[in-house]
């Protein structure tokens, strides 16, 4: 997958071109692939949005934004005057087939140029745009289309959009970006599964007792209480990068580390999931919403507070879930997901708890734990149980911890949206979201966003800076087990 050579000469167009996720994470992450000379020389980055900015307020804009986003020694002056002497804006209403026409006019003939229409907008608008694509003949064989998540808010509504997507750009143009996919440890998450063998005979239910995905994060929901009011955590979090993760660590491993291969074994964990229903709804499901509270020292309001959201909203800003895959080798162990905002510490981890020893030698004896941290900081780390020095067999958890900043402390980390932005270039779709992979997810997931709502479940409350309802902890102490951190 790594090339390493130049990108194909493409015209990259950002719709949404004056929104959050292209002035933070996509121009930064051209930048930094124009500045890696990854980029061919030819390829023109045009953001589209409504405002009628002149194109020199649109780089100043674009200037601030990388400035306050790019480390400060990565920010070359020279290097963003040619970056942003690529970079153009067109002021256009994506609801309009006639700007298309103006877009086509704008952009002339591809003359061998690719084009890459990423749309980082509202999900309503992906149909339209794609139709006036068509309309004003810009979706040809060579394009592709690039959508973000969230890919419909139910399986109905994503498979009206993949339906119409698909009368317009084949699948293989299709990038369904989750930017999971794209974070170094969520890759590394294959190399360790599929690069150790010491792993393989363990990774079972024979040894593993159960498993943990946790996502906290201590951002509220800043300004987008607009779309997040009608998604909540379910839909914003669980459907997409959750179960993203749950496929890296449960899938079987693929026969080749390539697109179809690594999809399949995927979309089947998505498939052999036990559907949540009935009254497993209210059994395995905690769904929360954070109240008034601290974080890091300072007061923050409760979630019904936030601008844009309704002030008896019941939408959830936690949930925490127990998982089942019926499949030969999860059977009978529980994968326990949670994700929350506004908890007490931002960290990404994937937890795998073994079983303990048959027989227990020595008392006291704890278990093993495989802990994969994505984020703040990239570790993996295996607890192990070894002798305190001095008399009698009295044991300590020890961890084997591997710094993956450390380690590569010489090479710059890349952004999730670098790398994937990367693989459109390079027509590779292995990080991305197969059409079958999105509907499967929702699949899963509409019954319990269903059950939820036909037993009036009201989320139930927490303080901000908290780990979530107490329920959430009840969800594994009735097994006898607990959260990691
Ligand atoms: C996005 C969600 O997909 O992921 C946000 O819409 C969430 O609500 C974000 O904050 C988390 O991403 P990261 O990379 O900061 O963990």
């Amino acid at each position: 997958m790594e090339s390493g050579g130049l990108t194909i000469p493409c015209d990259i167009l950002v719709f949404g071109g004056t929104g959050d996720l292209a002035l933070h994470k996509l121009l930064p992450a051209l930048y930094h692939l124009f500045r890696e000379a990854r980029l061919n020389p030819a390829v023109r980055v045009i953001a589209l949005a409504r405002r009628n900015l002149p194109r020199i307020d649109y780089l100043k804009l674009a200037e601030r934004h990388c400035r306050a986003q790019i480390a400060r020694s990565d920010f070359d002056e020279e290097v963003w005057q040619r970056f942003s002497a690529r970079v153009d804006y067109f002021p256009m209403d994506a609801s309009q087939s006639a700007d298309f026409g103006r877009l086509a006019r704008y952009l002339g003939e591809p003359g061998g140029l690719t084009r890459i229409f990423y749309l980082a907008t509202a999900p309503n608008l992906f149909v339209p745009i794609a139709n006036h694509l068509r309309i004003a003949g810009l979706a040809d064989t060579e394009a592709r289309i690039v959508l973000e998540k969230p890919i419909g808010h139910s399986l109905e509504s994503a498979t009206a959009i993949n339906e119409a997507i698909g009368t317009v750009f084949e699948e293989r143009q299709v990038f369904r970006i989750d930017h999971y996919l794209g974070k170094e440890t969520v890759q590394n998450l294959m190399a360790l599964r599929f690069a150790n063998a010491l792993l393989e005979p363990v990774w079972r239910n024979n040894q593993v007792d159960h498993v943990q995905i946790s996502v906290c994060e201590t951002l509220g929901v800043e300004n987008r209480g607009a779309y997040y009011d009608r998604a909540g955590a379910i839909r914003d979090m669980l459907q997409n990068h959750l179960l993203q993760l749950l496929c890296l660590v449960a899938m079987e491993p693929p026969a080749q580390f390539e697109a179809e291969a690594v999809r399949d074994e995927k979309v089947k964990i998505l498939r052999a999931l036990k559907p949540i229903t009935g009254q497993d709804v209210q059994d395995k499901t905690v769904r929360g919403q954070y109240g008034a509270g601290r974080i890091g020292g300072q007061e923050v309001p409760a979630y019904y507070f936030e601008k844009d959201v309704d002030n008896d909203s019941d939408t959830e800003t936690f949930v925490a879930i127990e998982a089942h895959i019926d499949n030969w080798r999860w059977a009978g162990v529980p994968f326990y997901l949670r994700t929350g905002k506004r908890m007490a510490r931002r960290a990404s981890q994937i937890v795998i708890q073994f079983k303990p020893v048959p027989h227990e030698l020595f008392s006291g004896g704890q278990v093993n734990q495989l802990l994969i941290q994505l984020q703040p900081d990239e570790r993996i780390s295996l607890r192990m149980m070894t002798k305190s020095p001095g008399k009698g067999m009295r044991l300590e958890p020890v961890d084997l911890d591997l710094n993956l900043a450390q380690v590569f402390s010489q090479t710059r980390r890349w952004e999730a949206y670098e790398r994937l932005l990367l693989d459109v270039l390079e027509g590779d779709s292995t990080l991305f979201m197969r059409r079958d992979e999105v509907e499967a997810a929702w699949a899963w997931v509409d019954p319990i966003i269903k059950g939820c709502e036909e037993h009036f479940q009201a989320p139930r409350p927490y303080p901000a800076g908290s780990f979530g309802p107490e329920q959430a902890n009840s969800l594994l102490a009735r097994h006898g087990r607990h959260w990691h951190g």
